[in-house]
């Protein structure tokens, strides 16, 4: 019997944004509960490995009853099969993420015809956010303080100090 309300929201958080939390926060008007389930991917090289990453989101969400914090690696289908639910949450930031996230969603369908993928659309204020900015801008000296939460700040700080 699949978990039918349990979303999961893959990424790869490397690291958490506003705009990731903003995502959750509207995936919880929906699903009563949904479980943050951070890529373990060996042949990725990332800013915050994998316990740092996770981490951050027990330290961001670990109070909250209705989010689980996770990994995987491998197939999502796969690890959506283990969590016995057919539901992937994802952001839509822009056009720009239509295109991946289409094809993501239809690849994952091909493979499991039982799975959905439902997208949320974040706040306009993180409609350009991304892991990836963050990174770059706190490397080049620039400030990230209002668009992660304050432990990841505090973190960025730590790597590069
Ligand atoms: O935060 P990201 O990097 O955009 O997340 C991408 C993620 C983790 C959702 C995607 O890379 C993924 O699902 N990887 C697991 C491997 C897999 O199932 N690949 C086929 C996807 S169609």
């Amino acid at each position: 019997m699949k978990e039918k309300n349990r979303a999961i929201y893959p990424g790869s958080y490397d690291p958490l944004t506003n705009g990731h939390i903003d995502i959750i926060q509207r995936g919880l008007k929906i699903f009563p509960a949904i479980t943050v389930a951070v890529l373990k991917n060996p042949t990725k090289t990332y800013l915050f490995n994998l316990e740092e990453r996770m981490e951050i989101l027990e330290f961001v969400f670990g109070q909250n009853p209705r989010i689980e914090i996770d990994c995987f690696d491998g197939l999502l289908v796969d690890y959506l099969k283990k969590k016995e639910t057919n539901t992937i949450v994802r952001g839509l930031r822009a056009i720009s993420d239509f295109e991946i996230e289409f094809q993501m969603a239809l690849m994952n369908r091909k493979i499991d015809p039982s799975i959905e993928t439902v997208f949320f659309v974040p706040s306009i204020a993180y409609s350009f956010l991304s892991s990836k900015l963050v990174k770059e801008i706190y490397q080049l000296g620039g400030e990230v303080k209002s668009l992660v939460p304050e432990i990841v700040d505090r973190k960025l700080k730590e790597k590069f100090r």
